[in-house]
């Protein structure tokens, strides 16, 4: 495992777009997993800004994303801050300022009429795509991977999953909250991959900044390997493992 401090927020996402720009240039048909939440916000605008001045090229990439909320879907009639769904946050944040094509794009549907169906579906569709070469993630306040939430087997595969009161209050604080958005109207279920699915991601780049994240990353790459924090699967992981964080997170 590799794990790389830097000195604040904006090195970290300089340095972790310029992991995933090198990967993109060695394999341009690349399969990246990306996520969302504010942590990776940097590390796309540093992809963004290579696309615009260096020509960093997207044109065959594919890519999927790690989860949506139950019961949201994209509305681009909707301004950004209204539309928390995580389809609208790719957009707004990569997807609307690179060069990548439509159809080789992945979110899980919120909206979906049968998400078991569509879970299963998403499964399949990530094998057919050859596997995820490399996986962006970032680690929720209770040490977890896309939606999986503490207790998740950490063979899990792509399902529904409750989410915590930790997860709604953070994201609540984080998102929907500046957004004017009631609290109750925060949905409490997601569609995300399992743990078991991430872990078969070829390549894994984690990120985390700040002192809120300092203990959950202690736990997730030194700590017991155990279901009540689904990142510390990254220690099960057996291919390449990049960590990079900022001091405050690495201070643990
Ligand atoms: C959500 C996402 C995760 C993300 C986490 C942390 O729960 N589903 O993929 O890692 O938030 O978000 P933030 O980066 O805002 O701390």
């Amino acid at each position: 495992m590799n794990i790389i401090v830097k000195d604040n927020y904006a090195e970290l996402s300089k340095y972790t777009a310029g992991l995933i720009a090198s990967f993109i240039k060695k394999k341009p048909d690349c399969v990246l997993g990306l996520a969302t939440g504010s942590t990776p916000i940097g590390t796309y605008k540093e992809l963004v800004r290579m696309h615009r001045e260096d020509g960093l090229d997207f044109s065959n990439v594919k890519t999927f994303n790690l989860d949506e909320y139950l019961g949201v879907g994209i509305n681009l009639e909707q301004p950004y801050e209204l539309d928390q769904s995580y389809a609208r946050f790719m957009y707004e944040e990569l997807f609307k300022h690179i060069n990548i094509k439509k159809e080789n794009i992945r979110i899980p549907d919120g909206l979906t009429k049968d998400p078991e169906k569509h879970c299963q579906w998403y499964e399949e569709e990530i094998k057919k795509a050859g596997g995820i070469d490399l996986q962006l993630l970032g680690i929720g306040g209770d040490g977890h991977w896309a939606f999986n939430e503490p207790g998740s087997s950490l063979a899990s595969r792509t399902r529904i999953q409750a989410l915590t009161k930790q997860t709604l209050d953070d994201n609540y604080e984080s998102f929907y909250k500046k957004a004017g958005i009631a609290r109750e109207q925060m949905p409490h279920f997601a569609i995300t991959m399992g743990v078991g699915t991430i872990l078969e991601a070829k390549n894994i780049i984690m990120i985390a900044n700040g002192i809120k994240k300092a203990g959950v990353v202690a736990k997730s790459i030194e700590g017991p390997i155990t279901s009540q924090i689904t990142a510390s699967a990254i220690q099960l992981h057996s291919g390449e493992i990049t960590v990079v964080l900022d001091k405050e997170a690495a201070s643990k």
